[in-house]
């Protein structure tokens, strides 16, 4: 969602801006805006609907020349896209940039009447609370504080002021925060691919901390400004991994590189020899393997997809434990009751989803032990739960998560998998699933180069449809659900996944020329049951496009079929397919693929 870059030091500090802001573009925006101050102390404000590009053609009119500034990418919550609601917002002294939302903005605006406000947002609200406050002898620093205390709701923000040359004040409530720290030079930004290049020396705020920043470094207090000890830590990740080294969009290449990324899922986590998997960061003890008895599963999107898939996988590996996958933004109101001798996992790619770290807090607040299942280092989620495993996919930029997924479900796999040795697991499924994983990174590579230009070719059969069915049963199932979802979110087709045995339920009424189905059949013991589904598709016309591992005869109008030395993994291999196949569509459709509308790359509101 919205992004936030400050720069205080020796560069021209519109540059750093403007470079930072293309590396936040992928987390989704709809306007942006920077705020500079000249080496003369005048402040400069431009803003801008739509990309970065816009921006860079406002201020190509009239350049920025100062070394400290603010910059933004807005994900409009409050109030519609338009100039006078991007950030940063100006009120009086103040330059504001903020992520979140201001719950209680109404009732401070109604209190500070002698503003004249120029936008719908809550954002300049909370600049005139800081104006109102920054009066005298004031500090900027002291006057963010005050003001935070009577705020209620989320913020990451960065703010400054003419009258404090040199100073920018950062501050976070839910809603990250990065401080760079450089040779002279601090940059302050929400993610840390905006530092990339800059510096690998950073300082991660805490939710109620907030940092004086400027050019030698920074100062973290609380908001009772009680001087903080900060501990600086050093960022992952390089340039090269946030480029799209030479493909055309960031999906495809995150989608072809799982060969590469998966290893470092792996890595030092299986014995092959031996048929053992172990994760380290979980953090448990033999005692409290042995006392698992309940594995409950929370995320959103394509994060509960590879929960519900890794479920699969669990009730084969730890047949003993009761595993439960529930969607956060649901699970965070319910009335749950966990039993004492649960863990949960908490998965999540960007680390930051507001539903998802709910449920974590409150989860946590039932005495349950949580271990988080995320990509993003020093995230939110990484941070506050109680251990965890990071699942080393690299930083995914395109909206659309797909390494994520096969790393994530890899991961909870292996979790899984170290569990069931003090179950009283089955030791040669335990060798099997560690064999299969092994393979894994050199099977997705042999299945995408296979079928590439295969599925590239189906998607342009497929792509003026308006609406599709995803089909499959048991780990096939989960796989329905990713690859109607990857689908609508990226070609923006109407696509629905089903479990395959609900087709009777209701959803073959469906079936017409409007649509096409994907159907995933695997070569399992449900394979006969899995036929019968699709004879019922065909017999009412039903378009299909089977995907399978099988070497049977299967009538179909498109068969894509993967020759694969994994069995019990398939599901992940043909789930890559679906995603070249939604790419593929997404093109030919003419979309923006890595920023389809409306999303955000991490959903930091609810
Ligand atoms: C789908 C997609 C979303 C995310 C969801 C959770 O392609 O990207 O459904 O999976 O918003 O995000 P994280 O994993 O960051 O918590």
């Amino acid at each position: 969602m919205c992004g936030i870059v400050g720069y205080v030091g020796k560069r021209t500090a519109q540059d750093v801006l403007l470079n930072g802001l293309k590396r936040l573009e992928y987390r989704g925006y709809d306007s942006a805006g920077i705020a500079t101050l000249d080496d003369e102390d005048n402040p400069h404000l431009a803003r801008s609907v739509g990309k970065i590009s816009d921006l860079e053609q406002v201020i190509s009119e009239k350049p920025h020349t100062g070394h400290m500034g603010i910059g933004h990418t807005r994900w409009a919550t409050h109030g519609g896209v338009t100039v006078s609601n991007a950030h940063p917002h100006n009120v009086g002294n103040i330059f504001l940039v903020h992520n979140g939302i201001i719950e209680n903005y109404k009732e401070l605006k109604a209190k500070l009447s002698n503003y004249d406000f120029r936008s719908d947002t809550d954002t300049e609200v909370l600049a005139a609370l800081i104006d109102s406050n920054y009066k005298g002898d004031v500090s900027l620093k002291d006057a963010v504080a005050k003001s935070l205390k009577d705020v209620r709701g989320t913020y990451g923000i960065a703010v400054f002021s003419p009258k404090e040359p040199g100073t920018i004040v950062a501050a976070r409530l839910g809603s990250p925060l990065i401080i760079g720290l450089g040779h002279d030079e601090t940059i302050i930004a929400s993610d840390a691919s905006a530092l990339l290049g800059y510096t690998r020396e950073a300082i991660y705020l805490n939710d109620g901390e907030l940092a004086v920043c400027n050019s030698n470094g920074s100062e973290v207090f609380n908001l009772n400004l009680k001087h903080l000890n900060s501990h600086p830590e050093e960022i992952e990740g390089n340039l090269e991994q946030i480029q799209k080294g030479g493909y055309d969009h960031f999906l495809l290449k995150e989608i072809m590189e799982q060969a590469t990324t998966l290893p470092n899922t792996l890595s030092g986590r299986i014995d092959v020899e031996n048929g053992k998997m172990h994760l380290g960061g979980p953090n448990l003890t033999a005692e409290e393997m042995r006392n698992i008895h309940h594995v409950v599963i929370v995320g959103c999107g394509t994060a509960y997809y590879a929960g519900l898939l890794a479920s699969y996988y669990m009730e084969q590996l730890i047949p003993d434990v009761t595993t439960e996958v529930v969607i956060a933004s649901e699970y965070r109101y319910r009335s749950f009751h966990l039993p004492k001798d649960s863990v949960a996992l908490i998965v999540s790619q960007s680390g930051e989803t507001a539903d998802t770290l709910a449920c974590l807090r409150e989860i946590k607040k039932r005495g349950v032990k949580t271990l988080g299942i995320v990509n993003v280092v020093g995230s939110t989620i990484a941070r506050e739960v109680n251990g965890g495993t990071y699942v080393h996919a690299g930083p995914e930029i395109s909206v659309a998560s797909t390494k994520a997924f096969t790393a994530q479900v890899v991961t909870m796999l292996m979790f899984a998998g170290m569990i069931a040795e003090y179950h009283g697991g089955n030791p040669d499924l335990i060798h099997s699933f560690t064999r299969e994983l092994s393979i894994l990174p050199a099977e997705i590579e042999k299945t995408l180069n296979d079928h590439r230009s295969e599925i590239e070719q189906l998607a342009k059969k497929y792509a003026s449809f308006d609406d599709a069915l995803y089909l499959g049963r048991d780990t096939a199932y989960p796989i329905a659900l990713e690859g109607a979802l990857k689908l609508k979110e990226i070609s923006y087709i109407h696509a629905e996944g089903y479990a395959s045995g609900e087709l009777k339920h209701g959803p073959i009424a469906l079936i017409d020329d409007r649509f096409f189905e994907v159907f995933t059949i695997l070569d399992n013991w449900l394979f006969d049951k899995s036929i019968g589904g699709l004879h019922e598709v065909r017999a009412r016309g039903g378009k299909v496009i089977v995907l399978t591992n099988s070497t049977a005869d299967i009538e179909a109008d498109d068969i894509v079929r993967i020759n694969s030395n994994v069995k019990l993994l398939a599901p992940i291999l043909i789930n890559t397919l679906q995603q070249l196949f939604a790419y593929y569509v997404a093109v030919e459709r003419g979309n923006d693929v890595d920023q389809p509308r409306n999303l955000a790359k991490s959903v930091t509101v609810e």
